[in-house]
């Protein structure tokens, strides 16, 4: 069981708000805070690149609690500034024959279907978007059948960042390496609320945020490069740290994922990328995920009871982000009032996922998605303030 009230006296912003917004950068823990501004006051005291050398044990754990954390090695882990740099490392490196399948599904998220758009554009590449099931899910009997030929990689979305689908990425996996097909996974809205485990999830690149549901600092993010890959995977850019300059016209990659880093980073949002894994993982992420998603089902109860408020959610068993849209009342003015009243809260427009927004007509949604620090008290008067707002 999750000891809320320690897990609270641990997070200074539960004072300040009743923040359910973990699906947009959720509260740090006091750690997180500690290890972030310890490590810019060393910078202070000794300079960034003797605080860097002092502290090169504790920066190089940072990749080993990463790769623990879902089931990688080390090696296979490249630390980044967000998700979608990560992403875009992986995508923009995968060799793409011209006239090659990328397929993908219905809740894409924007910065990735615009990365598709480019590459479309610029190699000569067809973009297939996979039909969602019944349940709003993709469908994997359309994927398989989509498999036949020409595919160049399949890249999804896990969980969309406008609400609680959970796309059945293992299974998307499977279908991937039946095929031989390289799969690029956004895990995005996933790390930090539901077990990540590369082996079970069969990607080949996986990209992650720090600052939802992981608590780290903004400005953290990681990738996932299988092994398999790191031989013969060029980069898309290069600095002297990816690929260092060992003779006038030659460079060598290095034989590890940060191959796809650069020379310069944050050192100090590293280290609280680190503290926040290390937190989660003494939590327990089953234990995070049950109590997310037993937040987001009281929740969703909650909502379904007022009345003009649409629960949006598609999947059969949504996770954490819980999304709806109210009739007759704008989004943002929601958002607004709601913040007034003490309550973070979050919406998300259509062009954040436009084929899902189009398919299903959607007007910008409200989202609700607190973390395991919320208490049920806070979803419950979330909702009733909410309602009190739309009389
Ligand atoms: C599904 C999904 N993918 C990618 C991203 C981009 O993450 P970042 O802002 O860290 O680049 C987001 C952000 O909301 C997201 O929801």
């Amino acid at each position: 069981m999750i000891d809320v009230d320690k897990i609270r006296a641990d997070t200074p912003g539960v004072e300040h708000s009743m923040h359910l917004l973990a699906c947009g950068s959720a509260l740090m823990p006091q750690s997180v805070v500690d290890a972030v501004t310890a490590y810019t006051l060393l910078e202070a005291q000794i300079g960034g690149y003797e605080a860097q050398a002092k502290q090169s044990d504790l920066l190089d754990k940072v990749y080993r609690s990463v790769a623990a954390h879902i089931g990688a090695s080390p090696r296979e882990i490249a630390l980044m500034e967000n998700a979608t740099v990560a992403w875009c490392h992986a995508f923009y490196a995968l060799p793409l024959k011209p006239g090659s399948r990328i397929l993908t599904c219905e809740a894409e998220y924007a910065a990735n279907y615009v990365a598709f758009l480019q590459r479309a554009k610029r190699d000569d590449l067809q973009i297939d978007i996979i039909p969602s099931d019944e349940s709003g899910a993709l469908d994997l009997a359309a994927l398989e059948s989509a498999m036949e030929e020409d595919v160049g990689v399949v890249a999804i979305t896990w969980i969309p960042t406008n609400g609680g689908l959970v796309n059945p990425a293992a299974e998307v996996g499977r279908i991937a390496k039946a095929h031989g097909v390289p799969y690029l996974l956004d895990a995005c809205q996933a790390a930090g609320q539901m077990r990540i485990d590369v082996e079970e999830l069969g990607c080949d690149f996986l990209s992650a945020t720090g600052r939802k549901y992981l608590r780290g600092p903004r400005g953290t993010g990681f990738l996932y490069v299988k092994d398999k890959w790191l031989d013969t995977l060029e980069p898309a850019m290069i600095d002297h740290f990816g690929a260092p300059w060992v003779a006038r016209d030659r460079y060598e990659l290095r034989d590890d994922a940060r191959r796809f880093e650069t020379w310069e980073n944050s050192y100090a949002l590293r280290a609280g990328l680190g503290a926040a894994i290390d937190y989660a993982d003494q939590i327990g992420i089953d234990q995070i995920q049950d109590r997310v998603t037993l937040l987001a089902d009281e929740a969703r109860r909650a909502l379904s009871e007022v009345s003009s408020v649409e629960v949006q959610d598609l999947g059969q068993a949504p996770c954490g982000i819980v999304s709806f849209s109210i009739d007759g009342h704008d989004a943002g003015l929601i958002v607004k009032k709601m913040a007034e009243a003490g309550y973070a809260i979050g919406a998300s427009s259509p062009s954040s996922t436009r084929i899902d927004a189009e398919r299903r007509n959607l007007p910008t949604l409200l989202r609700i998605a607190p973390h395991y620090y919320n208490t049920e008290s806070e979803v419950r008067g979330a909702i009733e303030r909410l309602a009190s707002l739309i009389r």
